[in-house]
């Protein structure tokens, strides 16, 4: 994927065959990206068919953070539809390139996917977001000054995180808050000015991931959720240095109830 002349969805193409072959499963249906807090919700969704670690797929590093599993789990759904779970997510602060970013991605969309789950845990800019909060992504900012497309794709993001799915995501739960997601580049915290900065420009959640996966997603012509966990809010918001033990700290005592919200919505889609 490093090299120019590599067609990264030739890559992707190949990987979805592996992911077939070693899992046994020709087709999925519906793709998830778990982030931080959301890994419980693999095992809610449904039967897992198999897991295999992430490393043994063209295109998939370990993941170099900790509090993130990398491997990949095929799961049969109650409907009978399957999901691929994605535990192994590359971030662009890793300096792999947005190639590596989206892999995952176009591998999933390559895989039959046609749905594309897109969670994290992020900071909150709304007081009233306490740690463990999950809140629908309505729209995000990218702030990476990157993109994964390539040349002159001129394509749309209107309604990239699909109305239809965020109906589906608040039948589920009516009290579900919306957000605006702005994606920085990390992997340090912002300054209190960048999110006074975020929040001017129509930011809700600051994260370091999801906006460079989604437009990824919208190429491939998936529809896209995406649903941030608050793990603590930004910097300034609360007064408190972040720590990224917190974050891990937060994700964990809310996966229970996160992890059943994602279930019932993905079994909703
Ligand atoms: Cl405050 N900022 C960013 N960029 N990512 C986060 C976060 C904050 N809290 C959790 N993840």
């Amino acid at each position: 994927l490093d090299l120019p002349e590599t067609d990264p969805f030739e890559v992707a193409r190949e990987a979805a065959q592996q992911i077939a072959e070693l899992t046994g499963v020709e087709r999925h249906d519906v793709a998830l990206t778990l982030g931080s807090g959301w890994g419980k919700a693999a095992d809610l969704l449904g039967e897992t068919v198999a897991t295999i670690p992430a490393t043994d797929v063209v295109g998939f590093g370990a993941s170099a953070v900790p509090g993130h599993v990398g491997s990949l789990r095929s799961i049969r759904l109650p409907n009978g539809k399957h999901a691929l779970v994605i535990g192994a997510r590359t971030h662009y602060y890793e300096g792999h390139g947005v190639r590596r970013v989206v892999h995952s991605v176009r591998t999933a969309a390559a895989t039959g996917a046609s749905v594309m789950v897109l969670t994290n845990g992020a900071g909150g800019i709304k007081e009233t977001w306490t740690p463990g909060t999950p809140v629908l992504i309505s729209d995000h900012i990218n702030l990476t000054a990157d993109s994964p497309l390539e040349g002159a794709t001129f394509i749309d993001l209107t309604d990239l995180y699909s109305r239809r799915l965020r109906d589906v995501a608040r039948g589920v739960d009516p009290s579900l808050d919306e957000g605006v997601y702005v994606q920085f580049r990390g992997p340090h915290y912002e300054t209190p000015a960048e999110v006074q900065m975020a929040k001017t420009i129509g930011g809700h959640i600051v994260g370091m991931s999801t906006a460079l996966e989604a437009i990824a997603a919208r190429q491939a012509g998936m529809e896209i959720i995406g649903f941030s966990l608050i793990t603590n809010l930004a910097a300034g918001i609360q007064t408190t240095p972040l720590s990224h033990a917190e974050v891990i700290e937060a994700g964990k005592n809310a996966e229970g109830v996160i992890g059943d919200l994602l279930a019932r919505v993905v079994a909703a889609l």
